[in-house]
């Protein structure tokens, strides 16, 4: 089976368009959406669509649970704040609805899928480096071969076992017995990872192999938006540089 695996696309809907498109042409079995559906971008409502339309499971994000009116963001930093409160202002009331019935992990297979770190989905906590892989040793009986997440927007990817944790090179992962692995599955809408193009990946469940894939997309576009939007001028500017 091939599943497709979106994350953080933010509201962004020049990106979520072209990936979704190249989804539809690659024939997956699946697709599953980490949460981010919604901030920063100038298009909450036309991608919460697309990913109802397109995405067999949508997993809740920070921004989401926040717009839903499932998490305080009293304590974002303000343009992010802004952001938000413009989000929830502008949002139709039915996908709002959606936000709130959307889970905080979800298992399939030898998979889990979850917005942040698995272990307390409901604190969002951030993966991305190997100190923080390493603290997933400790949880390692309970969590599944394989977590899929977002949230840091980066293509990153650790293997563990009961006492260590090792980066996986960048590229496409083949998944070895005897490891289980957190993959960060990156950003359709915001990357950040120094490549602006929208990413995303295709899990492939016979071959045990993950894939990342990049699409470019009308940037300029999504900035304008963004500006005219009245959004910080920071979230248009640094979806050129990847950041
Ligand atoms: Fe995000």
């Amino acid at each position: 089976m091939k599943v497709a695996l979106v994350s953080d696309l933010h509201a962004n809907h020049q990106a979520a368009k072209v990936v979704f498109d190249r989804i539809t042409e690659m024939d997956v079995d699946r697709t599953i959406c980490l949460g981010d559906v919604v901030g920063y971008g100038s298009s909450p409502n036309e991608v919460c669509q697309l990913v109802r339309s397109h995405c067999d499971l949508t997993i809740v994000g920070n921004h989401d649970a926040a717009v839903a009116g499932l998490m305080d963001y009293s304590y974002y930093y303000q343009a992010a704040r802004d952001a938000l409160d413009w989000t929830v202002s502008v949002m139709d009331d039915e996908h709002i609805a959606w936000l709130r019935t959307l889970p905080y992990t979800a298992k399939a297979g030898s998979a889990c899928f979850s917005h942040g770190s698995p272990v307390y989905p409901e604190s969002f906590e951030y993966v991305f480096n190997q100190a923080l892989a390493r603290a997933h040793c400790a949880f390692h009986d309970r969590l599944q071969d394989v977590t899929f997440m977002g949230h840091t927007h980066l293509t990153r990817s650790w293997r563990f076992d009961q006492t260590t944790a090792e980066d996986v090179p960048p590229g496409p992962i083949e998944f070895e017995s005897g490891w289980k692995y957190l993959v960060t599955v990156g950003s359709v809408g915001q990357p950040r990872d120094y490549d602006p193009r929208a990413c995303f990946v295709i899990y492939d469940t016979e071959r045990n192999e993950a894939e990342y894939i990049r699409v470019p997309y009308d940037i300029d576009s999504a900035a304008a938006g963004i500006r005219a939007a009245g959004l910080s001028e920071h979230f248009a500017r640094r979806l050129y540089r990847g950041v």
